[in-house]
């Protein structure tokens, strides 16, 4: 039997976490007889995300469902304190990690990590994120890292600009600047980056005395059109100088096409993370792809039905139209459920709230057979998953369709810049929880920065990671791409 302890630093300081007691539990609980023992891995995360989609315990089956079953037993350290962990896990293993169970409403088939309806949810909230805001009182950006987006920060903005000026200084000197002169942004949420990144760059402009703010072109780029609606509004003392286009920030060249090799800087802060995204585990040598069936448990269902008065089997379907058609058409499509649409907002953040992932691990029959994305195939994944053993790590295939999309926009002096919540080393895969977390209706996962460098290199393309370097003490770190010297 492995048993794999995550969070190792918090095994250490002033209030070591206590990793004996649940672990004890778990131990007890699987000498009852029920498993194999020598097919048996027992995981301990901590999972740091208030909100998750996971149970404080979760059974996961290894490889097909046959007769010696490998299985995960997988435990959050952070809330096990708090649960009767030998209980949970009993009742797990008394199913032997099978789903079929009456414990849980189902909402989708087992589908890999990206596929699943979690993002149909991340993608309603940010469509009809005005229902959501009202409803709660809260806007977005307060669940961001540090509270607020850093892509505001002055003086990254600063140092963004004043590349971007000697860039063109240099170019202009040698009659090579083009008279357009572009930046793009993908997922611009309310648009406050924009704004503090324009209205810095007119007043530097001013200062450095080269006209270039008379030939610049900002283009707001996102895929809800609610959200770039907010944002245009927020920018429009820069009038001209700003489009908004609908797109998705994993395929840019569709609608940007007409820009190839002509941006000089596509900027991206916070949408990485938030875009689809498969898991890969690695177990003695072996790879397999995480799949995933997003759940209600039965309570939480059953006191949602109840107060819809709907039946409890009818709830798959009924979530699949709220995420289909949106809260105000739920709204007048049912009006014996819902009386308004803040009632169908309602019942959106009650399922919110209550979704959950169960996990199961499907053998790759070799990474050649999976794709990332449509044009890169699962081998890209081998210098990671080869030289590290044991490992769990996140695709992030929303993020590298887009990184890969995005680098035929860049001028030969382009850079695309991207601050998130990347790792930056392997190896914090295994020290550390990486997602999915659960924000007020958007998804994070922390993004694979040394997968989205392999496949840069492959490309002629240095990437580069640093923290940012303008807040004390956040997570958050900036990527620098740009084609190599
Ligand atoms: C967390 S917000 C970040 C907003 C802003 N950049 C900031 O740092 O505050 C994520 C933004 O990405 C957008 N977004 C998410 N997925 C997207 C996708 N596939 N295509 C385009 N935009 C997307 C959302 O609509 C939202 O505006």
């Amino acid at each position: 039997m492995l048993v794999e302890i995550r969070p190792v630093a918090r095994l250490r300081g002033k209030t070591p976490l206590d990793v004996t007691t649940p672990l004890t539990a778990v131990l007890d609980t699987l000498r009852d007889g029920t498993v194999d023992l020598s097919r048996v891995r027992v995981v301990c995360d901590w999972i740091q995300y208030k909100a998750n989609f996971r149970d404080v315990v979760d059974v996961r089956q290894i490889g097909p469902g046959t007769p010696g079953q490998m299985l995960e037993v997988a435990v959050d350290l952070r809330r096990a304190a708090a649960c009767d962990v030998s209980d949970l896990t009993r009742q797990l293993l008394a199913q032997n990690g099978s789903p079929d169970t009456p414990a849980r409403v189902w909402l989708e088939e087992w589908l890999p990590g990206s596929q699943g309806c979690l993002w149909s949810f991340n993608r309603l909230y940010w469509q009809a994120l005005h229902l959501w805001e009202r409803a709660t009182g809260r806007g977005y950006e307060s669940a961001l890292p540090g509270g607020a987006s850093d892509a505001r920060n002055e003086s990254a903005i600063r140092e963004l600009i004043s590349d971007l000026f000697r860039i063109w200084d240099d170019l202009s000197e040698r009659r090579s600047l083009p008279e357009e002169l572009y930046v793009v942004e993908l997922g611009v949420g309310n648009g406050n980056q924009a704004k503090a990144w324009l209205d810095e760059f007119l007043v530097m402009d001013h200062k450095h005395g080269r006209d270039y703010y008379r030939r610049l072109h900002y283009l707001l780029c996102d895929y809800s059109p609610h959200v770039l609606d907010i944002a245009r509004k927020n920018v429009s003392e820069h009038g001209d100088h700003v489009s908004s286009l609908v797109l998705d920030a994993t395929t840019p060249t569709t609608v940007l096409g007409f820009l190839r090799y002509k941006v000089f800087l596509v900027y991206v802060s916070n949408v990485y993370d938030n875009l689809p995204c498969d898991e890969v585990v690695n177990i003695g040598g072996q790879a397999f792809c995480v799949e995933t069936r997003a759940y209600l448990p039965a309570k939480d269902a059953e006191q949602i039905a109840l107060t819809r008065k709907v039946d409890v089997s009818s709830l798959p379907a009924l979530v699949h139209k709220l995420l289909q058609i949106g809260p105000d058409l739920l709204a007048e499509a049912m009006p014996t459920q819902f009386a308004d649409a803040d009632a169908a907002v309602t019942f959106w953040r009650d399922c919110w709230q209550a979704l959950r992932r169960a996990e199961r691990f499907i053998p790759m029959p070799g990474l050649d057979s999976y794709q990332i994305t449509s044009t890169l195939s699962g081998e890209m994944l081998r210098p990671l998953l080869d030289a590290h053993g044991d490992l769990r790590i996140n695709v992030n295939n929303g993020a590298v369709a887009s990184f890969v999309d995005t680098l035929p926009l860049l001028h030969p002096y382009g850079r695309l810049v991207c601050h998130d919540l990347f790792i930056t080393d392997v190896e914090q895969s295994r020290t550390g929880f990486r997602g999915p977390g659960k924000y007020d209706g958007s998804v994070v996962n922390w993004v694979n920065g040394p997968l989205l460098a392999h496949i840069g290199s492959r490309k002629g393309i240095d990437v580069r990671y640093e923290p940012f370097a303008h807040r004390k003490g956040t997570s958050i770190v900036t990527m620098t791409a740009q084609l190599r010297d």
